[in-house]
């Protein structure tokens, strides 16, 4: 029988994506305490732009070549010594940072969460990394109150979604900054939508938000302060708008030390930086409790991930090239089973 070929997308050096190449890889073996996965479905998010431009710190250290892929849903087909309590065919998930971008990859068992058995591979790979962070955003970092009102910038994005629908999910009022051409989405999913090219969002509200979730960083998160009421809570975790500025990751470090500083002020506000790794490090039973609540979620469509476009290895770098660009309404999604799109088009 022939071995069954792997694929991986590689960085190949830091840069655009062009630096990006879909090579064949050796297929892993599960070592002891593994698991070696086919992979069903791997999320490509701004997050995967952040780690191929060099502006990631947990990332920071690694040097190209390596393997994308932050979060990944697989079936096991492979079991190493000393795993117990999983067995070849389940469907798991982890979020990994890099290397999920393949067709196998081998997994730490102890870091696994079960898929329960119907659930689309590609819906619930969107859960791992995006949903979770709102997810924790919150109800573990800033544990939001029934009737408080919360603004979420970028919320027509991955992250920015899944705050607004889990936020209508627990009863909160909720305000989402997106352009123009997405003000029917933040509708939909239950907020007012504030138009960021036209708008005002600090002059929205008179007397200010209780909470702002900021994943943008425009301005250096000054404004998303600005908007809080006294005693009010800015949750920052993102900086996608110091990465389109192209500045370095020492000054976006510094827009985030600065947010610890910025509780000295008059006004008894408070701000932090959320990080998902850093709060899974510290709190690993969380991340799994809150990805199997949000697969339970999914599996009564209480949540409806919006998918953009399943797509194939080939269509990785524009994947990245299109998340850049913005405008996207759901998730972009490796399915490693998909055939390129070249061979997918009617003849
Ligand atoms: N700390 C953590 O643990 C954690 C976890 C997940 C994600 N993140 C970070 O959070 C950020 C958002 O992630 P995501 O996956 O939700 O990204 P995404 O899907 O690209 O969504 C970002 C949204 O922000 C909007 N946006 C981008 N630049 C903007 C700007 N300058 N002003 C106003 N809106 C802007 C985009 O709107 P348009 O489409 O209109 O451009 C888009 O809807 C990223 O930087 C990501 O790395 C951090």
């Amino acid at each position: 029988m022939t071995e069954p070929r792997n694929r991986v997308v590689q960085v190949m050096r830091f840069g655009g994506p062009e630096e990006l190449e879909v090579v064949d890889a050796p297929l892993p073996t599960a070592g002891r305490g593994e698991v070696r996965v086919r992979v069903l479905a791997s999320a490509v998010q701004y997050t995967d732009v952040l780690i191929r431009r060099h502006l990631y710190p947990q990332t920071s250290l690694r040097r190209p070549p390596f393997v994308l892929g932050y979060d990944v849903v697989g079936e096991i087909d492979q079991l190493g010594d000393g795993v117990h309590g999983f067995q070849v065919g389940d469907h798991v998930a982890d979020m990994t940072v890099v290397g999920s971008n393949a067709t196998y990859r081998t997994l730490r068992a102890d870091r696994l969460t079960l898929v329960p058995a119907g659930l689309d591979a590609a819906e619930a790979a969107t859960l791992i990394l995006s949903w979770t962070t709102a997810y924790q955003l919150l109800h573990r970092a800033a544990r939001v109150q029934r009737g408080q009102r919360v603004l979420v910038h970028g919320a027509a994005g991955a992250v920015g979604q899944a705050l607004l629908a889990l936020g209508k999910l627990a009863g909160f009022d909720l305000w989402g900054t997106a352009r123009s051409e997405h003000a029917a989405l933040i509708r939909q999913l239950g907020a007012t939508p504030i138009d960021y090219r036209r708008e005002d969002f600090t002059r929205v509200l008179p007397g200010g938000f209780d909470v702002v979730f900021d994943g943008i960083g425009e301005d250096g998160y000054r404004r998303s302060f600005a908007a809080l009421k006294r005693g009010g809570l800015l949750c920052a975790y993102g900086y996608s708008a110091g990465v389109q500025a192209q500045r370095r990751m020492r000054t976006m470090l510094m827009w985030i030390a600065r947010l610890y500083l910025w509780r000295w002020l008059p006004g008894s506000k408070r701000a932090r930086f959320y990080s998902i790794n850093v709060t899974r490090a510290r709190h690993p039973a969380w991340f799994r409790e809150d990805l199997e609540r949000l697969f339970g979620l999914l599996a009564t469509r209480a949540i409806r991930p919006r998918v953009a476009e399943r797509i194939s290895f080939d269509e990785v770098a524009e994947a990245h090239r299109r998340l850049e660009a913005g405008g996207l309404e759901g998730k972009l999604v490796l399915c490693p089973d998909l055939p390129s799109r070249h061979d997918r088009m009617p003849p």
